[in-house]
Formats: C-alpha cells, structure tokens, sequence
C-alpha cells in the first residue's frame, strides 16, 4: 500500500507543483496534507500553465483523485475560485474531494492576520496574508469551523454565533478594527457550503481503500521544511506541518503506507518573508539569479530573497523527513555563472557551527562557509538525459547529493513537464 511524499526542503517555492504533476502519471490520488492557499504550485503541462493554491498539483490527469486531506485549511471564496477557472480552461475537477474536517478560513480569519501582522511592526513574519495562522488558531483553540460544519445550518449558527462573538471583541476592543457582521458571514458560510457539498467526502477513508486496493497515492507537500512549525526557524515560520510528520496526521494515514520521501531542493536557495536565511545575497549576483529565476511569490507577487545553495539547512531537512531521493529544480537558472558556491558550514562569534541550529537568534548570526565550484556556460536548459548535462554541472549536483546526504533521482531543468532528467526510478 504505497505512499509516496513530495516535500519541500528549503523555505517552500522549490518546484514541487511541477514535480508533483510529473510523478502524478504514475498514481492515484494526489493528496494535500498540510497548508492553505499561502501555497503557490506551478504547473506547466500540455494543457498550459496553471497556478494552484489549494487545488492539488495531480489535476491535470483525468484518472487522478485530487485529495484535500484534514490538515489543510479552506478558504472556500478561493477554492471555488480556482474550480471555476480550472472548468473554464476544461480541466475536469470531479474527481476533487475535500475532507469534511478539514478546517477552513472565514473571512475573520484574513483581516485577523492582517491586524496581527501590523501589529508586530518590525517582527512582522511577513505572512502571505491569505489567514493561515488565524485559521489554525482557531483549530487548536478549539473554536475552528470545518468544512463538514458548512453542510449544516443547525449547527453553523450557534457555533459561528459564538465565535464571531468572540472574535469581533478581539478585532474591535484590541486592534480597533470593524466588526463583521454575523448575517453576511453565515449567509457567505452557507452559500459556500452548498457549492461544496458535491466535493465533500470522508477523505481518511478514501485514502485508506486506495491503499488497501495496492493503489499509490502522491502526498503534496506544500511551503517547505525550514517553514514548519516545529522544525522551522520559529517564529519565522507557517502555522502548519510541512514535513512528513504532517502527512500522517493531516490524512489519517500510517506510517508504514509511506513508501518514499522525496525531497524536493531547488538548486539555489529562495525565501520570502521575514526571518534568517544565511546564504541570502544581496548584490549583482544575487540580483542576477532573482532575475534570471523570475523570482516573485506566485501567491503574493512579492519578491522573493535569493541566495547560494544551503547544505546545511539541505541536510537538517533530509534528517526531519528521512528523505529516501531527491529532486534539484531549477539547475537551468545556474546556467552562465562563471562560478556556483554552495554553503557547507556556518560561523558565528568566531565558531564553526556544523548544523542547522534550533535557536533562530544564532542562526540570525550565521555567517556561510562556501566552497566554490566552477560554473559551466553549455545550458543544462531542457536537458532530459544525466548525460546531456556539462561536467562541472553534474560534479555540482554530485556535491549537493555528499552534503545532504541523500540521491538525486530527478532533476528538472526547466518548468515544462518535459523538462526533466529521471535519474532513478521513483515510483515503480
Ligand atoms: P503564512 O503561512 O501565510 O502564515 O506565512 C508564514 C511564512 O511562511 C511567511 O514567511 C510566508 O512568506 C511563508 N510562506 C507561506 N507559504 C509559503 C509558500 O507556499 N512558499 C513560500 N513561503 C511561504
């Protein structure tokens, strides 16, 4: 009964959308597990270019169930969204199911991480703003709306009575904001309940036949390891389980149904929002790879932080998820540079620091250690063969996989499906 995990191992934004719709061929169901619409997944197809929030990154297959499991939260407004625009350009998305408790983030929830946000000033996490943090609040708190709730007016009303209650003292009396008005929530909670009623299905148990059928199932991460909750550099961090610990329980699912846990790295680091990022670069090249990358948040447009290769930070993820392969993205953007560094230590108050360490100050501190690798001018661009790739390109990939201590088995090398070099098998 194989399940197999598509993570994020640095700060989300490593490709896995394109990965996840490459692999997607090869399975059942694609399963999200953890995260809302703070994700952004990118899929270049012969069907076009989409840009997926909620909706999981397998769609495009016609014979693939898309998963929303229990650990993600819902902004219905945007799920039905990205449905109506999925329809228009004919994708068929009946084969979506949304767990039924699965929590989702109402509109308190959007404003609330704003105010939050303005409130914090100069800590400010630099959130995506879609209401993520507020929503999983409320799910640990106790007070969180599921999607199965919306389905039922009996029990909406006096639930969302009370916490819009609540939360309309905090908006007001706390931030100085405006309250919301419980008649336009419930109205917009119900009307979102009957749009989503035909998706909504017991998703654990879904999961569970599949798997008790020997079919495979995809698990798609979403933002990445170094964003996660507990693993992640806190506070600067998603409210959610990115890693594979997330899978588990965002699903309902076993351990041992988990065949495969690919990591997902992009060839260069990348974060947005706030928070430390050792390699981070501010000067020419640093601007050059942004450039050449096109790299700005699918979800907020913002620009995103560049920097070198984290080795590190690379192998502290593969060690948190027991990363069995890995997949470099993104070779394609090193293409030209005369030279390519990757981070393989820290320093910080005159001494070496050899791992990624759990006290966010120190890393704060943390100045790279690189080694310098000569770069290669032929394009790696395109390439589907290990063997098309220049040497010094595949002596770098070659180091990636010693520092983080886990095999490449794919590579892409450009954003189409195509794009792509299949070192080993991944899914038989
Ligand atoms: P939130 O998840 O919107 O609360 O944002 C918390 C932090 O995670 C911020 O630094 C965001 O920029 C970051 N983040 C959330 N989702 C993603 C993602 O999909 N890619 C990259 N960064 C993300």
């Amino acid at each position: 009964m194989p399940a197999y995990a598509v993570i994020g191992g640095q700060w989300g934004d490593e490709g896995k959308g394109k990965v996840v719709d490459y692999l997607a061929e090869r399975v059942d169901g694609v399963v999200r597990y953890a995260g809302g619409n703070n994700a952004g997944h990118t899929v270049v197809n012969d069907k076009g270019e989409f840009h997926l929030h909620l909706v999981p990154s397998g769609i495009c297959w016609p014979e693939v169930y898309g998963i929303i499991g229990n650990g993600v939260v819902v902004d219905p407004e945007a799920l039905l969204g990205e449905l109506r625009e999925l329809g228009d350009r004919g994708i068929d998305t009946e084969r979506l199911c949304i767990s039924e408790r699965a929590h989702v983030t109402m509109p308190y929830h959007v404003l609330l991480d704003a105010l939050d946000e303005e409130s914090r000033g100069e800590l400010a996490i630099g959130t995506t703003g879609r209401g993520i943090g507020p929503t999983y609040i409320d799910k640990t708190a106790r007070m969180g709306i599921r999607v199965g709730d919306l389905l039922d007016p009996d029990s909406l009303k006096p639930r969302l009575e009370q916490t819009l209650d609540y939360k309309n003292k905090v908006i007001t009396a706390i931030y100085g904001g405006e309250a919301l008005s419980l008649d336009d929530v419930l109205a917009k909670a119900l009307a979102w309940g009957e749009e989503l009623r035909p998706y909504v299905r017991p998703t654990e148990q879904i999961v569970q036949d599949l798997l008790a059928q020997d079919r495979k199932i995809l698990l798609e991460g979403a933002q990445g390891t170094l964003l996660d909750l507990d693993h992640g550099s806190y506070p600067y961090v998603t409210s959610s389980s990115p890693s594979i610990g997330g899978a588990c329980t965002g699903l309902g699912l076993n351990p041992q149904a988990i065949a495969g846990v690919l990591g997902v790295y992009k060839a260069y680091s990348t974060r947005v929002g706030g928070g430390p990022m050792p390699t981070e670069l501010f000067d020419d090249t640093g601007d050059k790879l942004r450039e050449k990358g096109h790299e700005y948040g699918v979800t907020t447009g913002r620009t995103r932080r560049v920097g070198w290769f984290d080795a590190p930070a690379g192998r502290y993820s593969q060690q948190v998820n027991g990363f069995t392969g890995m997949v470099l993205t993104r070779l394609d953007i090193l293409d030209g540079f005369a030279s390519v560094k990757i981070c393989v230590g820290y320093r910080a108050g005159g001494e070496e620091i050899a791992r990624f360490p759990a006290d966010t100050r120190l890393l704060e501190k943390c100045e790279p250690v690189y080694e310098e690798m000569p770069g290669w001018k032929e394009p790696t661009a395109r390439a589907t063969d290990l063997a098309q790739l220049p040497e010094n390109a595949r002596a770098y990939v070659r180091r990636i996989e010693e520092l983080v201590g886990c095999p490449v088995q794919i590579i892409s090398t450009g954003p189409g499906r195509e794009e792509t070099i299949l070192v080993d098998t991944v899914i038989p």
